[in-house]
């Protein structure tokens, strides 16, 4: 019988598109989402996409007795727990939401993981917690920092994770640095939609490519790059979900925890970027040259061997890939 995998946040943008991946590799899964970030409409895109009924249950990480309910009526092999708060501008101005959802809620779901006695948990962490690295391709042995609250939340996450599994070795755990995830996934029914004016870089141009926003503000063109923008590791979200199932399968299998990067290991600039939807969307996009954004590091990219060691993963979808699925997804948003 296929196991099942408990998805907390699993409506959300990368939650949505592993359930898909989860699905295609054989395992049966169970969303839990309060939707604070994801619109109610996506498990019936899952339904569409996967030809299967979609179990989702509404509700919050932070509620035990939901959690315990949870377990109690479904047999789980093992978590993914995406459900977290996620925009580093926003953690400056609410710390204390950010600590209580990303932190307690960790803390809540497992203890009640502890009661049902299911010691399998995959994290989104991300390379946040490298702040500006020394060395690049940053590896998973870099020193880490936090720049905000968010970077904060997502560093005391993986140490209390890293004491919780040095104290009790029934636990294991797959700790993944995501670098940058954009794109969706190739059918345009799930996709990245922030519910306000969106703060990362591809959301942003998407909505300057359907008109919904004037033009892009390029935070900086003075950095040490070859272009003077800032650049970033971006990975397509079909590849990061792979990296998931991968992750799983690992814990699953041999039961031995790892922390790893998910990225491409290659970087490109904001111009790059903006030049690649470009051409995925047909016609040019307007942008400004605005002051640097302040906490903006000048350039990440990851170091992908331990990825491909552990778990053999690789990225494979490339840039121009990302662009065009993000294209697909929004102009049929747009349209229906
Ligand atoms: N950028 C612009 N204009 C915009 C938005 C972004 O020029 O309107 C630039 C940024 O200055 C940066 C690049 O585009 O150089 C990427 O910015 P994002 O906001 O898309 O992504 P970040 O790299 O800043 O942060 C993202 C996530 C974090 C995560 C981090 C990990 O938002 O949660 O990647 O590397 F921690």
């Amino acid at each position: 019988m296929a196991q099942k995998i408990l998805l907390t946040g699993g409506a959300g943008f990368i939650g949505s598109h592993t359930y898909v991946a989860l699905k295609n590799a054989g395992f049966d899964a169970v969303i839990l989402d309060n939707f604070s970030n994801a619109r109610r409409d996506v498990t019936d895109r899952l339904e569409v996409i996967t030809g299967t009924p979609v179990t989702c249950i509404e509700g919050d990480v932070l509620s035990e007795s939901l959690l315990d309910r949870i377990f109690a009526d479904h047999d789980i092999a093992a978590v993914i727990h995406f459900a977290a708060q996620k925009a580093v501008g926003e953690s400056v101005e609410k710390p204390l939401e950010y600590l209580n959802t990303n932190i307690a809620g960790l803390y809540a779901l497992l203890r009640s993981m502890r009661r049902a006695e299911v010691f399998r948990l995959v994290f989104s962490s991300s390379a946040t917690v490298y702040g500006q690295p020394d060395h690049l391709p940053v590896n998973e042995t870099a020193g880490r920092s936090f720049n905000n609250p968010y970077g904060f939340t997502k560093l005391v996450c993986e140490q209390s994770l890293e004491q919780i599994a040095a104290s009790d070795d029934r636990w294991a755990f797959g700790v993944l640095r995501y670098f940058n995830p954009v794109g969706a996934h190739e059918t345009g029914l799930i996709g990245e939609d922030p519910n306000d004016i969106p703060n990362n870089l591809v959301p942003y141009i998407a909505k300057v490519a359907t008109g919904e926003l004037a033009r892009l503000s390029v935070w900086g063109n003075d950095y040490d790059t070859p272009d003077g923008t800032g650049i970033r590791d971006y990975i397509h979200v079909m590849d990061l979900a792979k990296g998931h199932v991968q992750s799983l399968d690992a814990l699953l299998t041999s039961g031995a925890g790892h922390v790893v990067n998910l990225g491409t290991g290659t970087g490109y600039s904001v111009l790059e970027v903006l030049q690649a939807y470009e051409r995925a969307c047909g016609h040019t996009l307007p942008y400004r040259i605005a002051p640097r954004r302040a906490g903006d590091v000048a350039c990440v990219y990851g170091d992908t061997r331990l990825a491909k060691q552990i778990l053999g993963f690789k990225a494979e979808l490339g840039l121009d890939e990302m662009c065009a699925s993000s294209w697909n997804w929004v102009a049929r948003r747009k349209n229906t």
